[in-house]
């Protein structure tokens, strides 16, 4: 039998509403996973392969995920990478809240393609709501359900986010709806497969009485956006050990830009006092959500230029929800991180991705904060080599 660990967040799908005929106003992360997943599973038939898996459920967190904090995060890296090395584990749901899911994934994404692996084929899928746990049109029961459907499928591998009867890739996948039931797309890429389980849809392809998920695509499952060679790598734990990440601000480019917020990210006495202050108060890293193909207001070049020789790497994105950029050469910062490294993903994902690429690659080593020492020794001749896998993708 496999066994599937659902780790619970909180989100809307663990939400209360005081009046359950109006799921607009509810309390997000109230009901613990463990009586989300029973009550999910009591309408299933006896036979159904969901009911029949072996479960394990684990409360990481209890927030709206609007509120997702590194805390969170940590905590939820170090649990999900703990189940997949566990061999009895065939793969691992979360349950989160819509508005950062998508980040959520891509987090996991990014920071589970960064070693060499064998549970890297193992899939870890998302899931979420969009009304309230008690409302009677709740769409969470089936939207976990699905989840642990796709978890057990044998194709499944990857971080994947399982929402309305859709399967989304980490790197695709957005949420461009504020309020419908489905809010995700994966944009032109489309979804990576369906889940059929209302039972009018179990005719088409699903043996007679039971769900099944179909494959619109062959998943990429944990192939790295990009990767930094193994020897100049820091192990995954590193991110869960840390005690802050990079640093990593967001600008935007927009008619009438003008260069007030950057002028205050990059100004020394503002940082000086920021060091006053916060913990991790160093600015390593700026991502740009520019217009079109990662073009940037006039009034904001100047700065930006200045940015690299203040060590702040500056990463070039499109705010353009398809992406689809094309950049000439990309400009090298460092062996291991380039502009070009980051095409194609949102400026929130390509945040995400330099924070942790900062904080994972020696080839950071002179930006990482001193309360990060402990992590920026390379390693010794006499330290075990990381073993890579002959399908794994150097980067450079
Ligand atoms: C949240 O993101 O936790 C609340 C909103 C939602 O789940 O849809």
């Amino acid at each position: 039998m496999k066994k599937i660990c659902i780790l619970g967040t909180g989100g809307t799908m663990a939400g209360w509403a005081p009046n359950p005929n109006d799921p607009v106003l509810y309390q997000a992360a109230q009901l613990g996973i463990q009586s989300l997943w029973e009550g999910c599973i009591a309408p299933l038939d006896a036979a159904d392969p969901v009911r029949n898996a072996e479960i394990c459920t684990e409360q990481v967190a209890q927030i709206d995920s609007k509120d997702m904090s590194l805390e969170v995060w940590k905590a939820l890296l170090r649990r999900v990478h703990g189940c997949l090395m566990q061999s009895d584990v065939a793969g691992v749901v979360v349950a989160h809240g819509t508005d950062t899911a998508e980040e959520t994934a891509f987090m996991l994404h990014h920071a589970l393609s960064q070693q060499d692996q064998p549970m890297l084929t193992k899939p870890v899928v998302l899931t979420c709501a969009m009304r309230p746990a008690n409302v009677p049109t709740a769409d969470g029961p089936q939207n976990l359900r699905d989840a642990v459907r796709v978890a057990l499928d044998p194709q499944a591998t990857g971080v994947v986010l399982v929402c309305a009867g859709e399967v989304h890739e980490a790197r695709a996948v957005q949420k461009v709806y504020a309020t419908a039931l489905n809010p995700f797309s994966s944009g032109i890429s489309g979804p990576l497969a369906r889940v059929l389980s209302a039972p009018n849809e179990r005719i088409r392809g699903a043996p007679d009485g039971e769900a099944c998920v179909t494959w619109l695509k062959r998943p990429a499952g944990l192939t790295p956006t990009h990767q930094a060679p193994p020897m100049r790598r820091r192990p995954i734990k590193t991110l869960w050990e840390a005690p802050e990440w990079p640093r990593v601000e967001m600008v935007w480019s927009h008619a009438l830009a003008s260069d007030w917020a950057l002028r205050a990210l990059l100004n020394p006495e503002v940082s000086a006092e920021a060091q006053k202050r916060l913990a991790n108060p160093k600015l390593m890293g700026l991502v740009v959500a520019g217009t079109g193909n990662c073009t940037v207001h006039e009034s904001l070049e100047p700065l930006l230029q200045q940015a690299a020789p203040m060590g702040v790497k500056v990463v070039r994105t499109t705010r353009c929800l398809e992406g689809g950029v094309h950049l000439e050469g990309g400009v090298h910062i460092g062996e291991a991180l380039s502009t070009s490294a980051y095409q194609g993903l949102s400026p929130f994902k390509a945040r995400i991705a330099l924070m942790i690429d900062l904080l994972i690659s020696y080839d950071s080593l002179n930006l990482i904060h001193p309360r990060h020492a402990e992590f920026s020794k390379p390693p010794h001749p006499a330290d075990p080599i990381p073993r890579s896998r002959p399908d794994q993708q150097g980067f450079g």
